[in-house]
């Protein structure tokens, strides 16, 4: 039954976000140096709004008669920040791939589930942009527009 299937994916999300809630605090700790300047407060941020879609999903998994996990998933742990933003960014793309699950076993006639999983999708897709940019997996492309450089004086 599609029910379950978007509950089970529903629940694949929440596991992630548990597990984005420990693992970016975690890096909070963790992180030394001048980089401590930023990210301390940016993986806290992180860590927010991890447990804020937390919470919006066990609310879901209720109001769709299901049980929220209290597991969560794998939590990688780095004393250096490189790393530690490779694993957040893998975990970004894990969960992605469970709200998409979810999008995947919603009815086609389910509009009001798909618009909501559209807007969280939409927001994890931003983080996935971001740890991209920050892990340089993600950069422009010189070259394949023109990029004007202006003298400054
Ligand atoms: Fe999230």
């Amino acid at each position: 039954m599609a029910r379950t299937e978007l509950v089970e994916n529903l629940n694949k999300a929440l596991g992630y976000e548990l597990a984005g809630v420990i693992q970016y605090s975690q890096h909070s700790y963790l992180v030394t140096g001048t980089d401590r300047e930023v990210f301390k407060d940016w993986f806290r941020d992180m860590a927010e709004e991890a447990q804020g879609h937390a919470e919006v999903l066990g609310d879901k998994i209720v109001a769709l008669g299901g049980v929220p996990t209290v597991e969560p998933a794998v939590i990688r742990q780095s004393v250096e920040l490189k790393e530690m933003l490779k694993q957040d960014l893998e975990l970004e793309r894990e969960a992605i791939a469970a709200y998409m699950a979810a999008w995947a076993a919603c009815d086609d006639n389910d509009l009001p589930q798909k618009f909501w999983l559209e807007g969280q999708i939409a927001d994890e897709q931003m983080h996935i942009e971001e740890l991209e940019k920050l892990t340089s997996e993600r950069v422009a492309k010189a070259g394949s527009e023109r990029i004007v450089l202006r003298e400054v004086g």
